[in-house]
């Protein structure tokens, strides 16, 4: 398949598991494996890149970010598409996802948009370990703020996800720590990433994936490619599968 045929609009999703909703993670990285380029994301990925992150997003019901991704570029779950707010809406959707964060700090800019966009419905999950002057200054800001449990707030946050908010699907958008908590833990179903056609060098590292400690063989998480493309540009475009762990 070339990228001319390709339209996240018509992909097709597992069943959920059981006990939580399907997650799958989607990031942009460079050949060179970085998923950062002056602080951000942006600037990685092709316009194309960008209508694909938009056609997945139709397909889930909460869009997740971690606190610092939160604070590097924000958090907004809208497809900016009315074809694409019309095919969730044609099939019982609401127009745009949930947008979530997770935070411990609570430290969430009040002027990002993720406070005043009306376009989309937004939740915070607040650990546990924050205090409660904390909790009460982001509750003042307007959005719903959820207390998760110190040291289970993703699992919490994915319960909280199903049983309160309906979710049977959640795409987590980064970044690379969230993915590592998330992909430690057992709790992602697919990973889509999209390599770009770059090498940014620079000393950071800045992966795509990040859990605490060196790697070790025990640790590695299997993969299976479902899809992959290449676009004319020169990014390919890759759907993976976890295999199934038991934890
Ligand atoms: N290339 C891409 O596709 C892509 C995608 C997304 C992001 N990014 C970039 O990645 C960078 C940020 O990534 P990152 O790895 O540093 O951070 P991150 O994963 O976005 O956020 C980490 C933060 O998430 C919260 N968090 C994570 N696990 C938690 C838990 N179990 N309980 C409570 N809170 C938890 C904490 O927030 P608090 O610090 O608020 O406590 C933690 O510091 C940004 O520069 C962003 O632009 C790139």
């Amino acid at each position: 398949m070339d990228s001319t045929e390709i339209d996240y609009t018509q992909l097709s999703f597992p069943d959920p598991p059981s006990d939580r909703p399907f997650v799958a993670i989607n990031m942009v990285m460079s050949a060179d494996g970085r998923t950062v380029i002056d602080g951000t994301e942006r600037g990685l990925g092709s316009q194309l890149d960008q209508r694909l992150m938009r056609e997945l997003r139709v397909h889930f019901d909460v869009v997740m970010n971690g606190g610092a991704t939160f604070r590097a570029s924000g958090t907004s779950a809208r497809l900016n598409n009315p074809e694409l707010e019309r095919w969730r809406v044609d099939r019982g959707m609401t127009p745009s996802p949930i947008a979530a964060v997770l935070t411990r700090s609570g430290d969430l800019p009040p002027e990002r948009r993720f406070f005043s966009d009306d376009g989309f419905e937004a939740v915070i999950y607040l650990s546990s370990a924050a205090p409660d002057s904390v909790r009460r200054k982001l509750e003042s800001r307007g959005r719903p703020v959820v207390s998760v449990p110190e040291g289970k707030e993703a699992v919490a946050a994915l319960d909280h996800m199903k049983r309160e908010l309906g979710a049977s699907r959640v795409l987590v958008e980064g970044g690379a720590m969230l993915n590592g908590e998330l992909i430690s833990r057992g709790l992602v179903d697919e990973y889509f990433l999209t390599l770009a056609p770059r090498i940014t060098g620079g000393e950071s590292a800045h992966p795509a994936v990040q859990w605490p400690g060196e790697p070790t063989a025990s640790g590695i998480r299997q993969l299976e490619v479902v899809q992959a493309t290449r676009s004319v540009g020169g990014e390919m475009f890759l759907r993976y599968r976890f295999q199934p762990v038991d934890m």
